[in-house]
């Protein structure tokens, strides 16, 4: 606004002015430039520079479901870690899904260890909706945003790990615990051939880990989130059987009206749940989320459906997250009473059906208040590296860190990314340079703390005896 007064002023500014204006423009750019290229990090801009190129190349592996290039994947980070000095196995539970572990060892081997996991393996892109190949890790100069299947979920947290060693290597740092790192496959399908395997392993027993860092979301404001527990997924199918009968007729009891009961019932659910996540009073993670993902029904003909007929069978496909606190008695008396009553000629099953609990009967969940001290260690590791972390959240789908959890390891869900759209699983998924360069020195702060906890002796004792 101000320049176009300037403009429309009656008496032009001399030459020697303008020219003094545009080299105190120059200037003013030339340090701006510079600051874009390092906002507020510590990293020297070489660091930063060699940093974003080695995310770069990790992007580039094509690691797609459904046939990821795990052996890429291993290969370059196996690179990583032989040039950092760390030891390295790759375990093969499953012939063709390599899992990555890396070790650190402490000077306190007796100590639980931590462990920091991210998956290899990323979702499935559909190139032509992207402004930029999703395996080309395109730079914006213009923004520094990145744009690559993985930028977000996860390859950006594997390799801020990683750097974050570099780092605390380079600076003479000694983790009193050790540290692993598995770099493991598969989660985008379920994770049971990946991290699963990995949880219910002889090797994991060896390995003792004390406490397990995972995936989190990107957050659009300041603040990173950061999850203490996931819903367990619930995929239930309902199934109505009736008579069948003329397109035309008017009756009772038909396979499609007793399904479609059940559907309006599941419905009426599904609303009053988000009522509570629109008026604020509960986030997402915390309320029973139900959606309808098939239907199936009808008679096929030649040219679709035959379309005088109602048929004799009908199902629907529910995908249900039940919260670790929620009360699971009660929601599955309404499946059996309300949404699938036999008396309605209805029948159900699950096809997949999680535990909210752990293997102890708990509910799976990491406290994420002062009785927990890897949450307080976490809390102000974030702060010292000039991080804000919001309210704790229950991660609304799943994640690794449910095979963890199950066996009582405390585990957080946090992946460094504020000022940042969620798009994982989205066309154009991007990181922002800067705030892969800042996750690196949230990294390096929670390392820190987390592998210098002496803990209190005793509590570690019997939690080993257990
Ligand atoms: C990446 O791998 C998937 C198979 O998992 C394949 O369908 C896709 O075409 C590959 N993309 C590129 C750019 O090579
Ligand atoms: C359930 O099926 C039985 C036997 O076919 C039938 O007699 C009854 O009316 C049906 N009930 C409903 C509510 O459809």
């Amino acid at each position: 606004m101000g320049g176009r007064n300037g403009l429309s002023s009656p008496c032009l500014p001399r030459l020697p002015f303008l020219l003094f204006l545009l080299l105190l423009s120059v200037a003013v750019l030339t340090v701006a430039a510079s600051e874009n290229e390092n906002k507020g990090s510590s990293l020297s801009a070489s660091e930063a520079e060699a940093a974003v190129s080695r995310f770069r190349e990790y992007l580039r592996i094509n690691t797609s479901q459904p046939d990821p290039d795990y052996d890429a994947a291993v290969r370059f980070l196996r690179a990583q870690a032989d040039d950092l000095g760390l030891e390295s196995d790759v375990l093969e539970f499953v012939s063709g899904k390599p899992l990555l572990l890396l070790r650190w060892v402490g000077r306190i081997p007796s100590l639980p260890a931590l462990l920091l996991n991210s998956h290899t393996d990323v979702v499935p892109t559909e190139p032509l909706k992207w402004a930029h190949p999703p395996f080309s890790a395109a730079l914006d100069p213009a923004t520094g945003n990145l744009y690559a299947r993985g930028s977000q979920d996860m390859k950006c947290v594997g390799l801020q790990y990683l750097e974050a060693i570099r780092r605390l290597r380079a600076a003479g740092f000694a983790p009193d615990r050790t540290i692993y790192l598995s770099f493991v496959p598969d989660e985008e399908i379920g994770g049971n051939d990946g991290a699963g395997r990995l949880a219910a392993s002889e090797k994991f027993q060896e390995m003792k880990v004390g406490v397990e860092l995972d995936e989190g979301l990107a957050s659009p404001g300041e603040e990173y989130r950061v999850f203490y527990g996931e819903r367990s997924p619930w995929w239930l199918v309902i199934k109505a059987r009736g008579a069948p009968g003329h397109g035309a007729k008017l009756y009772d009891g038909s396979a499609m009206e007793n399904l479609m009961k059940s559907v309006e019932a599941v419905r009426r659910f599904r609303a009053a749940q988000f009522d509570l996540v629109k008026a604020g009073m509960k986030a997402e993670g915390e309320v029973v989320s139900v959606n309808l993902v098939y239907l199936k029904a009808g008679t096929p003909s030649p040219t679709g459906f035959v379309m005088n007929l109602q048929p004799s069978e009908a199902e629907v496909g529910l995908d249900i997250r039940v919260p670790p606190n929620a009360n699971t008695e009660a929601l599955e008396r309404r499946i059996a009473e309300e949404w699938a009553p036999s008396s309605r000629n209805l029948t159900f099953e699950f096809k997949h059906k999680v535990s909210v609990h752990d293997m102890f009967g708990k509910p799976a969940i990491t406290p994420a208040d002062n009785s927990n001290p890897w949450w307080m260690l976490l809390e102000e590791a974030v702060k010292k590296a000039n991080g804000k972390l919001g309210k704790p959240e229950i991660f609304p789908a799943s994640t690794d860190a449910r095979f963890f959890r199950e066996r009582g390891i405390p585990a957080f869900g946090f992946s460094p990314m504020a000022n940042t759209p969620i798009l994982l699983h989205d066309h154009n998924e991007f990181l922002n340079k800067h705030e892969y360069l800042k996750g690196i020195e949230i990294y390096e702060s929670i390392i820190k703390a987390f592998a210098s906890y002496k803990g209190d002796a005793k509590d570690e004792e019997s939690r080993a005896e257990l």
